[in-house]
């Protein structure tokens, strides 16, 4: 099978979403043998459709412009098998990038008017290939794509074989060791295969790879306060991401979120212990955690039977925390201090990532 795959995200690397659920398609379509070409448009010429209609008369399935689109893309698209369109999604639809190369299609129809599904439409030129669309969204609710599926269905009809709405996209990365996103690759791979070998995504792998990451309500608290460490520190989200920026709790309800998402389940299955923090200061308070073979459970307040009691400004834990600051030395300092197991402190890096 000969795929020819296109992203249009202006991103690349781990901070394209695009690029990696894109990829891990790609990767299951070749584990099945399938031969796959991804064409990133954003490397590409590809100028606006001008209306002229010159590629419906004067010169028959010709484009005037004499760009990547008439020269390298086009001829290119109509010879595979399957057609992978891949999009960030933008203001609720395809990005700019996207909708240029869809409008710039149009020579592979014909002018004619005829009725598709009880509407005006035009018959296609050429036979066209089969269509998987794709598209990932920062949002966490799958309504976020409505707007873009009734556009996807109407635009594509029967030629649209898969469609893959990937939410929460933002904390997809390819070095996430989550079990949700961990899922969520083998889904996306898996499906790869399927496409290959049967020409469609079944229904389970289907569910598996839209499963949700987060809500709104775990999402917003999280999110809000990375954009502030963000406006705070005067760096782009792709600087926080390449460089580990910490994002900053300004509550105690955002630091028991934070370490909720930071917990990394897989080495502390062994682990059995209550640390309870008193924070003063400007945020002043009582909060504690639970870690109980591999689960992790805050409270507010005081927990009855703490192993490990930590006495901090608030401000001075978050310090630490984000790595402002070197957690023995403000031990040394007497900037915080402890009571009971002080072996959990010095384990507390192995339970939780950046
Ligand atoms: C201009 C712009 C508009 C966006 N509009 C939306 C939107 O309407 N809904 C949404 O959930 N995310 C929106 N996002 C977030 C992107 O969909 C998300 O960051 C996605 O991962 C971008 O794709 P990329 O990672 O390949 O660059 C928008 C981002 C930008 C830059």
């Amino acid at each position: 099978m000969k795929v020819l795959a296109f992203n249009s995200s202006a991103r690349t690397g781990d901070v394209s979403k695009t690029e990696i659920v894109l990829d891990y398609l790609v990767q299951g379509m070749r584990e099945a043998g399938a031969e796959v070409e991804v064409i990133e448009l954003r490397k590409k010429k590809i100028r606006y459709c001008i209306g002229c209609f010159t590629c419906w008369t004067k010169t028959p399935g010709i484009c005037i412009h004499k760009d990547d689109m008439t020269k390298e893309i086009l001829p290119k698209y109509l010879e595979n098998d399957l057609v992978i369109l891949a999009t960030p999604l933008f203001h609720y639809t395809v990005n700019a990038v996207m909708k240029t190369f869809i409008e710039r299609t149009l020579p592979i129809a014909l002018p004619f008017f005829e009725k598709r599904d009880g509407v005006t439409a035009h018959p296609y030129r050429h036979k066209v290939p089969p269509i998987v669309f794709i598209s990932v969204a920062g949002f966490p609710e799958e309504s976020v794509f409505d707007a873009l599926k009734f556009y996807v269905n109407f635009l594509f009809h029967e030629q649209l074989l898969a469609e893959i709405y990937r939410t929460s996209s933002e904390m997809i990365s390819k070095s996430s060791t989550g079990k949700k996103v961990s899922d969520i690759r083998e889904a996306l791979i898996q499906g790869g295969r399927e496409l290959v070998q049967s020409m469609k995504i079944s229904q389970e792998t289907m569910t598996r790879i839209k499963k949700p990451i987060t809500n709104f309500e775990e999402m917003a608290p999280l999110g809000n306060l990375m954009w502030q460490t963000c406006i705070n520190e005067g760096v782009t989200m792709g600087d926080a991401q390449k460089s580990g920026l910490i994002p900053r709790p300004d509550s105690i309800e955002t630091f028991l979120i934070l370490m909720k998402f930071a917990f990394k389940a897989n080495k502390a299955r062994d682990a059995r212990f209550t640390i309870q923090f008193n924070f003063s200061g400007q945020v002043a308070g009582e909060c504690y955690f639970v870690i109980e073979n591999g689960r992790f459970k805050t409270g507010l307040g005081k927990s009855s039977n703490p192993d490990l009691v930590i006495e901090s400004p608030f401000e001075v834990w978050m310090d630490i925390m984000t790595k402002k600051a070197d957690g023995q030395k403000m031990f040394m300092e007497k900037k915080y201090t402890t009571q009971g197991d002080i072996s959990i402190l010095i384990r507390m890096g192995e339970f939780f990532g950046n």
